[in-house]
């Protein structure tokens, strides 16, 4: 509550009470912080205490603007009720400012899927972090499909991540190898390269604030999900790894890594309960409200968040 005195004709004061809107989501590099708050933390989760969990949303090309409000007020209440996690919802463009009403007060926050990285211009089509500022407080970058069918390289999405964190905006950046990548062997050097053009030019605040998913290409909206352990694997190697190389140890124990692909309740708990798995990035299981709901309680009580 904030007080405020204003000075009235008559020389007296008047005295204003202010009541803030509830506490906004973390704010960027602030997981330590909450994590010290969570004395609930049992001791084999030491290892990443230090990271709030993120469950986010990406609901791609789907929703009307009517049905995106539905979906997330359906989702609401029982969202609200699961607590020690950072929960985010990513609907398409048009939704967003609505979403963002129909959440005003939460602490369910609101992402885009993607953007442009300059401010304004001419650049038909496009939607700049000045708009979507108002709206959200992530965005997700260099989402494979984005790569795939619209030419996104490791260098569009560097300018996109430093335009995010220019903004204050959190990205979320995907990085993961396709099939013919995955057999040929080339997991680690494809994603290790994905990470450095990624986070290229970013100071060492700015890398521990990120967050990284790591989608393997061949898992997304096929219902093959990678193993825990294999994405535990890849994501302690080639994504952490590479965030060490680049940052320092300190700076790859903090940031948060994301599994996507294929998540769906009856699998979240084997990626949760990996050590360097802190979260997922849900395509088709996100657009169900109460598989979306489902995936975030059971990532909460996989990391030994619920009492
Ligand atoms: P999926 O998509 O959960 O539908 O596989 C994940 C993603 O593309 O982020």
């Amino acid at each position: 509550m904030k007080k405020r005195r204003i000075l009235k004709p008559d020389g007296r004061y008047l005295i204003l009470y202010e009541f803030g809107e509830p506490e906004p989501p973390a704010p960027v590099g602030s997981g330590a912080t909450l994590a010290y708050n969570r004395p609930e933390l049992t001791s084999t989760h030491r290892s990443n205490a230090m990271r709030t969990p993120i469950i986010a949303g990406n609901w791609k090309m789907y929703k009307t603007v009517e049905e995106s409000v539905a979906l997330v007020k359906a989702m609401r209440p029982a969202l609200e009720a699961i607590g020690g996690i950072e929960k985010v919802v990513c609907p398409p463009f048009l939704s967003l400012p609505h979403v963002a009403e129909a959440l005003r007060g939460s602490t369910i926050g609101v992402g885009a899927q993607d953007m442009f990285w300059k401010d304004e211009g001419a650049y038909t089509g496009e939607v700049s972090p000045l708009m979507l500022k108002p709206f959200c407080r992530y965005v997700i970058l260099g989402h494979s499909e984005r790569r795939q069918y619209f030419g996104e390289t490791d260098e569009t999405v560097n300018l996109k991540v430093k335009a995010a964190l220019a903004h204050g905006l959190i990205p979320i950046v995907c990085v993961g190898e396709n099939l013919a990548q995955n057999e040929a062997g080339q997991t680690q050097e494809v994603v290790e390269a994905q990470v450095r053009g990624a986070l290229a030019g970013l100071t060492a605040e700015e890398a521990a604030g990120i967050v990284i998913a790591y989608e393997p290409v061949w898992a997304i909206g096929t219902g093959k999900p990678a193993t825990g352990e294999g994405a535990n694997a890849t994501i302690k190697t080639a994504v952490r790894g590479t965030v060490a190389r680049l940052f320092g140890e300190s700076v790859a124990d903090r940031v948060r890594v994301q599994y996507g692909g294929s998540v769906k309740p009856g699998n979240i708990a084997e990626f949760m309960s990996q050590p360097d798995i802190d979260g997922a990035l849900v395509g088709g299981a996100s657009l169900k409200a109460e598989d979306f709901v489902a995936i975030v309680r059971l990532s909460a009580e996989a990391k030994g968040l619920r009492r």
